[in-house]
């Protein structure tokens, strides 16, 4: 089946953050690229799965189908090359929820929490409003590509408990290599720093690049690491809030789920549909969404690179988020986030993923090519305009 990820569905008025939480200029609301979610319909086996499951007309208490874990064990062998077990995993109501469990779980007060930034703001965010010390080792930009700092990582990573991974990362569009995921997973072994390895974004990946789970690596960096895996990013679910979190290592997988059973955190019986679903089905889909991202990717970069030369896309190698380098149009953090919007689009501002991401805005491309192009020509009338 082919997919028309050209087709334009209006999300205003459906209470989405995205179209909904924006500013108006001029009575007219601002066109947003921001928060990151698609504008793309879920695939028709994912809505067919989920009318099925509203036709049924009772939605009390649910439990994860025992289909569950064997079609996430599938998808991620399939994709990714890594096999998992059944009983490795459990399933919580989104990633960045999982993140804080695992905080909370395996960290004290006052502990260190090392993240690589720039980096997605809840890293920063959760560990901070949790009582815990962040450590950021800031990647570095070597002509238009992020790359580790070793030294700096090993450093920091002497006093920290806990090391948030973001691969691919967000905002900076990397895939990292099994070479780096190898450094870096080692470094945290021989630290005895336990890693979450955030990999929500692994689905889109553009051609020339492999996502690698860090957990995969190797035996040692296994037995150290949470992995976490959602549909909700690249099959358009995620206000059905349903992630799979996989810990290998019996120990911290017993104390992970005793943790969340304590809590008693509810099951979205709509969500598991969604994600099985998805698991089952989506493989079309995303491959096809996929290529669609990267020409929308090389679309934005070659017209920034002919109308807003200014303004410098890092091209990324896997995500629906480009991070812009903007920091030759010498405008602080309040007078970048202006011009954007008084231009007409709203994004993602830079500072809000750290220090290190100061003169920097996130422009979300997972938008109908239309509706991109709308956004590029609002932002080279106000670049003409400079
Ligand atoms: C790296 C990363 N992790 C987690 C999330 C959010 O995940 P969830 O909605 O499952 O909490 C996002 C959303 O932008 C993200 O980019």
């Amino acid at each position: 089946m082919k997919y028309n990820f050209d087709e334009i569905i209006s999300r205003e008025n459906t209470a989405s953050i995205k179209w909904d939480q924006v500013e108006k200029i001029n009575g007219a609301k601002v066109l947003p690229y921001w928060v990151a979610d698609t504008d793309f319909k879920t695939p028709k086996e994912v809505i067919d799965a989920l009318k099925q499951r509203i036709d049924h007309g009772i939605f009390g208490y649910t439990l994860y189908s025992d289909s569950l874990a064997p079609t996430v064990k599938n998808w991620i062998n399939k994709r990714h090359g890594w096999s998992i077990e059944n009983e490795w995993i459990s399933y919580t109501p989104g990633i960045v929820s999982a993140i804080l469990y695992a905080i909370e779980c395996f960290t004290n007060e006052g502990d260190s929490i090392l993240v690589q930034s720039p980096i997605y703001p809840p890293f920063l965010q959760l560990p901070k409003d949790s009582g815990r010390k962040i450590v950021e080792s800031e990647m570095i930009l070597n002509n238009g590509r992020y790359e580790i700092d070793y030294e700096d990582f090993e450093t920091k990573a002497k006093f920290a408990k806990m090391f948030l991974l973001s691969n691919p990362h967000n905002p900076t569009g990397r895939v990292f290599t099994r070479q780096e995921l190898e450094k870096i997973g080692d470094i945290c072994v021989r630290n005895n720093v336990l890693i979450v390895a955030d990999e929500i974004h692994s689905d889109v990946i553009f051609k020339g690049y492999k996502h690698i789970a860090i957990a995969s690596v190797s035996e040692e960096i296994k037995n150290i690491t949470i992995s976490c895996y959602s549909a909700s990013k690249t099959f358009s679910l995620a206000g059905l809030a349903t992630s799979a979190i996989i810990i290998p290592n019996k120990e911290i997988n017993d104390k992970f789920k005793s943790y969340l059973e304590k809590r008693h955190i509810p099951v979205n019986t709509l969500g598991k549909v969604a994600l099985e679903a998805a698991y089952k089905y989506g493989e079309d889909y995303m491959n096809q969404l996929s290529e669609y991202l990267e020409s929308n990717r090389d679309f934005l970069i070659d017209y920034m690179s002919r109308y807003t030369p200014k303004i410098k896309p890092i091209k990324p190698e896997a995500t629906f988020l480009v991070w812009i380098d903007c920091r030759e149009l010498n405008l602080n953090d309040k007078e970048l986030n202006k011009f954007f919007t008084n231009s007409g689009v709203k994004l993602n501002d830079g500072y809000t993923f750290g220090d290190a991401g100061k003169g920097f805005m996130r422009f979300n491309i997972g938008c109908p090519r239309e509706t991109l192009l709308k956004g590029l020509e609002r932002i080279k009338a106000a670049y003409d305009k400079i």
